[in-house]
């Protein structure tokens, strides 16, 4: 059980509990039909239906938020001196606890998953889970006959580093274009396995994650809400 007022601004982030409390005062929150005066009520979450003036607050324990993140934003959830990816979610969207699901660098764009569901969080980043992440990727230098094989035995990264076996795809009309994909997370990974190979990253854009596909459809800079149909699709591998 539920006290109402946390239900409300837990589902909507605009909506905080004194506001809620003002709400069921001027008498517009009905649980099942019924108006409810009073904003420490306790209700089921789980099916109480609960309506604000009039509209259905659709109750989802969890959001799961897909952002094509643009370069210049940092996967971070405090204010420094550039915006961080939440400053991107949509009022509608926004609720407490949300923060990145992994890292991109400010200057990757791509796939951010954005979420207040910390365990699905943990299982898509430990590092046992290897949920893949492909990236899109510019190079300076044409990409050479012997990548493919070079990425499957394993990149070592700064002499002693060694990398999981990850897909190379070179691009064959424009050979500084390639996709790339990993099994794990290291710190600016997908940089320092190219500068290995004595090559360098100068555009890179994350393309899925798990079994999900970046929305191709959603411009840079904007999110929308991963259906729950295709959540267990992050952690596909
Ligand atoms: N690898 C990188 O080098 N940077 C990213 O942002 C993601 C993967």
């Amino acid at each position: 059980m539920m006290r109402i007022d946390k239900f409300v601004s837990s589902q909507k982030a605009e909506l905080s509990r004194s506001m809620v409390k003002e709400l069921c005062k001027k008498g517009l929150v009905t649980v099942n039909g019924a108006v409810c005066k009073k904003s420490d009520a306790k209700i089921d979450p789980e099916n109480a239906q609960v309506c604000i003036d009039g509209e259905l607050i659709t109750y989802r324990k969890h959001i799961y938020i897909m952002l094509n993140k643009p370069q210049g934003v940092v996967c971070s959830t405090r204010d420094g001196d550039s915006p961080t990816v939440l400053s991107l979610v949509p009022d509608h969207l926004l609720r407490d606890g949300l923060f990145p699901a992994g890292r991109l660098d400010k200057d990757t764009e791509g796939f951010v998953l954005i979420t207040d569901d910390g365990e699905l969080a943990h299982q898509m980043l430990a590092p046992k889970s290897h949920v893949p992440k492909k990236y899109a990727v510019t190079l300076e230098k044409p990409w050479q006959e012997n990548y493919p094989e070079l990425f499957k035995n394993g990149i070592v990264i700064d002499g002693d580093e060694e990398c999981l076996p990850a897909e190379f795809v070179g691009d064959t009309i424009d050979a500084h274009k390639c996709t790339l994909v990993l099994h794990e997370g290291k710190f600016h990974q997908v940089k320092r396995m190219f500068h290995a190979l004595d090559n360098k990253v100068v555009f890179l854009k994350r393309i899925s994650i798990g079994n999900l596909a970046l929305d191709e459809n959603l411009p840079l800079g904007e999110c929308l809400e991963i259906l729950h149909k295709d959540v267990d699709k992050l952690l596909a591998n």
